[in-house]
C-alpha cells in the first residue's frame, strides 16, 4: 500500500509533524514544493506544504497521488467557524466537502462541479472515523486550550466543510454563507479542491480542521493568534494517536 499523504496550507499547520518524522526522511522537490517522504510514528507518510488556496491544494494532491503513490490523503489545518454550534478551539472532521465559490450558473446549478454532476465529495468514512476518535481523545485531555480559556474541552464535530478561494473576514459575508449553506460547519480554502482531485483519482481522503476564528471582522487577528500559538499543538496531538494505533 502507498504512503499516507498529510497536507497543510501553512508551515505552522504541519511543523510538529515534520519535526516528529522518524530519522531518515528524504525531501523531494516537485513543482516548487518540498515533499517529506519517510515514516511518522512508524507509518509510511509523505508530508507536504501545499500553500493556500484551491489551485495549490489540487496541484499538491495530484502530485502526492501520481508521483508518490499516496494511498490516502489527509488535509489538516485551521478553519473559520460558520455554524452557530462551532466555537474557536473546536475540531471539525469532514463528512463531505463542497466549493462555496463554484458558480457556473446558468450553465450548471449553483455549487455544481461542471461535468462531474455533483456538489459534494464524501470523505472516507473509515479514515474519518479514526480521526474523530483521535480528536475526541485529544479533546478530553485539553480543556482550556483556546484563547478564551474555556473550562470545557474543545468539542469535536462531524459534518460539511465549505471551501473557497476567499478568507472570509466580514460579518455580512459570513451571514450570507450561513444562510446559503445552513449545514456547513466551517470555512477553509483547500479541502474541497483536494477532495475533488482525490475523487477523480479514486483515492480515499479525510479533512481535519481546527476552528481558529469565526470568519467575522476579528478573523484576521484571531486566525493569526491561533496559527502562531496553537495550530501545531492540535495537528500533531490529534494525528499522533491515529498513526500510533
Ligand atoms: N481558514 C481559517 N479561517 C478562515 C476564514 N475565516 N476563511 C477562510 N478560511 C479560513
Amino acid at each position: 500500500m502507498g504512503p499516507l499523504a498529510i497536507l497543510g496550507a501553512l508551515h505552522e499547520e504541519i511543523a510538529d509533524l515534520l519535526a516528529a518524522m522518524d530519522p531518515g526522511a528524504a525531501i523531494h522537490r516537485v513543482a516548487m514544493r518540498d515533499f517529506h517522504v519517510g515514516t511518522l510514528w512508524g507509518t509510511p507518510c509523505v508530508i507536504a506544504l501545499s500553500r493556500i488556496g484551491k489551485v495549490a491544494a489540487a496541484a499538491t494532491a495530484s502530485i502526492v497521488i501520481q508521483e508518490f503513490k499516496a494511498s490516502r490523503v489527509i488535509f489538516t489545518g485551521l478553519a473559520g467557524g460558520l455554524h452557530e454550534d462551532v466555537a474557536v478551539g473546536d475540531v471539525v472532521v469532514a463528512s463531505a466537502l463542497m466549493q462555496h465559490d463554484m458558480d457556473a450558473r446558468p450553465l450548471f446549478g449553483q455549487h455544481e462541479i461542471p461535468l462531474l454532476g455533483r456538489e459534494r465529495f464524501d470523505a472516507d468514512p473509515v479514515l474519518s472515523a479514526r480521526l474523530l476518535e483521535s480528536a475526541a481523545q485529544f479533546a478530553r485531555g485539553h480543556a482550556g486550550l483556546t484563547a478564551g480559556q474555556r473550562a470545557q474541552p474543545p468539542r469535536v464535530h462531524h459534518g460539511l466543510i465549505a471551501t473557497g478561494d476567499v478568507f472570509v473576514n466580514s460579518n455580512d459575508h459570513a451571514r450570507e454563507l450561513r444562510q446559503r449553506l445552513p449545514d456547513a460547519l466551517c470555512l477553509e480554502m483547500e479541502g474541497g479542491a483536494m477532495a475533488q482531485v482525490c475523487h477523480e483519482f479514486g483515492v480515499p481522503f479525510a479533512v481535519l480542521r481546527v476552528i481558529s476564528d469565526q470568519a467575522d471582522h476579528a478573523a484576521k487577528a484571531d486566525f493569526t493568534d491561533f496559527l502562531v500559538n496553537l495550530a501545531r499543538v492540535y495537528t500533531a496531538g490529534i494525528l499522533a494517536p491515529l498513526l500510533k494505533s
